[in-house]
């Protein structure tokens, strides 16, 4: 498939490439000057099309679509108590089916190609994903120290998981606050002798800093040690917020990337991650939107753009967080993070997954190859992407979805929606 007088752009290029574009069934066969390629166009760029690696949404609650709007402007705890847990109660499959649906769609739309989930009834997420034609790593969020939950998990694994496959399946206790340590270590043993990463939640909020020195009497770093993330193949820590500054060479260079999720952060009201310093420390870092009550957006390039104005605005430091940085967490750090190790990248071999961005548009006026990254960044957002493909294949094009139906997913999630909210 020839995607010809395109401009590609990934996290390893210092400025943009005009080019054709050769795909190989799953992957990128070759990169080839403009116009150069003598195979019929399946898309034609004419020069204003930028070709990216598609994006990576590294910590969501998918079929958390279906609550979105529910409790906004409480505080995280009351919100979760009150609002939340009460209407997840009554979740049934359907409802995670067609949660997630509403949630591919809009990831779709934004040129997300790969996401990690945790929630219930997983199988069904893995059904939407598989129908959807998209990447993904998923697991079941685990609480407690329940083994039948964790036998569940297991059973994700054995049944969906294919480490070189579109699916992958993690284990997901789903905080140290929710997972007694000795619980967590048993959850990571799992995982580490099933070959499988790990998605938890790690120093969301100034409460959970303090839940862990005061009632557990740890240092949260060493924690991270002792409940076992650093023996499993990778391990994805979302939100991040709360690390203590000086104890973050530990994290450096190994298994453990933070997803960042700066706008549930800051809607949460939960602080700002020290992003800069990780960066600094050479810490792997992802962007993630969490689940859409807490955003509402489930689009990544708003995260973007939160990411590199918020740190420059925190630290009053317009050269920190650059667009650069901020395009690597958002596409190969971020399947670095998920356990895919050739997604994120624009090069010969590597799958592709890609977002088609449309740049005939006014607020593109004044865009080079020279400064591309920047103005995606600050100028560009999702209403842009005119495509997306995962693994070779459009699965969305020019408005419309090429494997969802998108009428009747809606209408499913309006009706799932109805249920929940009236039990
Ligand atoms: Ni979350």
């Amino acid at each position: 498939m020839l995607l010809q007088d395109v401009l590609l752009l990934d996290s390893s290029m210092e400025k943009a490439q005009p080019c054709d574009l050769v795909l190989s069934g799953p992957v990128i066969d070759s990169i080839l000057p403009p116009r150069s390629s003598s195979l019929p166009a399946e898309f034609d760029g004419k020069g204003s099309v930028a070709v990216l690696p598609g994006f990576v949404n590294a910590h969501s609650h998918a079929a958390m679509t279906l609550l979105r709007g529910l409790g906004e402007e409480a505080p995280l705890m009351e919100w979760l108590q009150e609002k939340i847990w009460p209407v997840e109660a009554r979740l049934r499959p359907e409802h995670v089916y067609w949660g997630t649906m509403l949630a591919l769609l809009e990831m779709l739309s934004g040129g997300i190609t790969c996401f990690a989930d945790m929630y219930f009834f997983m199988d069904q997420a893995a059904e939407a994903a598989r129908q959807s034609g998209m990447r993904c790593a998923l697991c079941r969020g685990l609480v407690g120290s329940d083994e039948k939950k964790l036998e569940e998990g297991v059973a994700l694994v054995r049944r969906f998981h294919e480490p070189l496959g579109m699916i992958h399946v993690q284990l997901g206790p789903h905080a140290i606050y929710t997972v007694p340590p000795e619980a967590f270590r048993e959850i990571s043993m799992t995982a580490r002798d099933l070959g499988v990463g790990i998605h938890t939640h790690w120093l969301e909020t100034e409460w959970e800093a303090g839940y862990i020195r005061e009632e557990l009497g740890k240092d949260p770093v060493d924690l991270l040690f002792e409940v076992g993330l650093s023996e499993v193949p990778h391990a994805i820590l979302a939100h991040g917020v709360w690390f203590p500054e000086d104890r973050l060479e530990p994290l450096a260079g190994g298994n453990m990337a933070v997803a960042h999720n700066p706008n549930s952060n800051l809607k949460l009201g939960s602080g700002i991650a020290p992003v800069p310093s990780f960066l600094e420390k050479g810490i792997r870092v992802a962007l993630g939107t969490d689940g859409a009550a807490s955003n509402n957006r489930l689009d990544i390039w708003d995260e973007m753009r939160t990411c590199c104005l918020l740190h420059k605005g925190f630290r009053r430091n317009p050269c920190t967080v650059r667009a650069a940085e901020v395009l690597r967490m958002a596409t190969l750090d971020g399947a670095r993070a998920l356990g895919f190790e050739d997604v994120g990248l624009l090069k010969p071999g590597w799958q592709a997954d890609l977002a088609l961005v449309n740049l005939d548009k006014p607020h593109y006026v004044g865009a080079t190859p020279e400064n591309l990254c920047a103005s995606l960044v600050y100028s560009g957002s999702s209403a842009d992407v005119e495509g997306t493909l995962a693994g070779g294949k459009w699965l969305f094009r020019k408005g419309r979805y090429e494997t969802l139906d998108e009428r009747a997913i809606i209408h499913q999630a309006r009706i799932c929606r109805k249920e929940l909210l009236e039990g």
